[in-house]
């Protein structure tokens, strides 16, 4: 039941067409499209391309390996992964509509043959055991209220010796967090654990943390700048108010508010599969 609450969250209907039309105002032909160009409105996590390129370099990637991105959303990591680090990359998404908006848009980029997209859950993954070198996960733990079963899931797909990057938001603090975020419209469908849960879970199921970085700072630097923005110049044409729709400046809010007072903390952690 909630699974289909949180895909209603993230559908929209005809994301496609806008992001489409936002590209040809900028000069793009919808064709030929250059992945770089999309990054403003494909990768939907704190920091954007910054924090994509980082979690990737903590990965140990090397040409061919086959990589899981779990919640790949719009496709920005996977075709980042497959472009930067020419590996093969296969993204899993909850949101249908998002599943058809990543495989066209890296259809459009030429990356049809290295990125693919499946629509399905991430807590019964539809992949055999030991189907992927490495599993990453940006910003979707909020919305799995069972983080064991993702995290055996994660676990029994990964071979031994792979490697798991997760950056998720985390609850660091005590203290009423404010909704809409851009992850839940309620906390009906807000799942937020803390780092030492994630620790235990991982742990727990043979994927130990080996490395761990609290990004909170960054991510209020972030938002601070992406608000600034706005305010100044408005919303870009380009931009993620296209996804987040017409609630954006108050999730945006919402999310500053809940760094700046230590509730909530993006936090990368890096572990390896035993
Ligand atoms: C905030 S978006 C992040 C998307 C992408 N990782 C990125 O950083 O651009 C969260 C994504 O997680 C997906 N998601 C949420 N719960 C999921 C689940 N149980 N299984 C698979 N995907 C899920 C949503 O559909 C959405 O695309």
């Amino acid at each position: 039941m909630s699974e289909q609450v949180i895909a209603e969250h993230y559908s929209h209907g005809s994301l496609e067409r806008e992001i489409l039309n936002a590209l040809t105002t900028l000069g793009a032909d919808p064709e030929h499209l250059d992945p770089e160009q999309l990054a403003p409105v494909d990768e939907f996590h704190i920091g954007g391309r910054a924090a994509t390129v980082e979690l990737a370099d903590r990965l140990d990637l090397c040409p061919g390996l086959r990589v899981l991105d779990i919640g790949s959303g719009l496709g920005g990591t996977a075709r980042h992964l497959a472009r930067r680090h020419a590996v093969e990359v296969t993204g899993l998404d909850l949101t249908a509509e998002y599943v058809h908006v990543a495989a066209s848009l890296s259809r459009r980029a030429g990356l049809a043959q290295v990125v693919r997209f499946r629509q399905g859950s991430a807590t019964s993954l539809p992949f055999p055991d030991g189907s992927f070198d490495r599993v990453c996960m940006l910003h979707v733990g909020m919305n799995v209220a069972d983080k064991a079963a993702l995290f055996s899931e994660i676990q029994r797909t990964l071979v031994g010796g792979g490697v798991f990057g997760v950056y998720d938001v985390m609850r660091i603090g005590p203290g009423e967090i404010l909704y809409p975020m851009p992850w839940a419209a309620t906390s009906a469908t807000s799942f937020l654990s803390g780092p030492q849960r994630y620790r235990e879970l991982l742990a727990e199921v043979g994927l130990p943390v080996q490395a761990e970085r609290d990004r909170r700072s960054f991510g209020i630097d972030f938002i601070r700048e992406t608000r600034a923005r706005i305010a100044q110049d408005g919303p870009p044409v380009l931009g993620l108010q296209l996804v987040m729709g017409s609630d954006t400046a108050l999730k945006l809010a919402n999310l500053a508010d809940s760094l700046e007072r230590a509730l909530l903390a993006p936090t990368e952690m890096i572990c390896l599969a035993r």
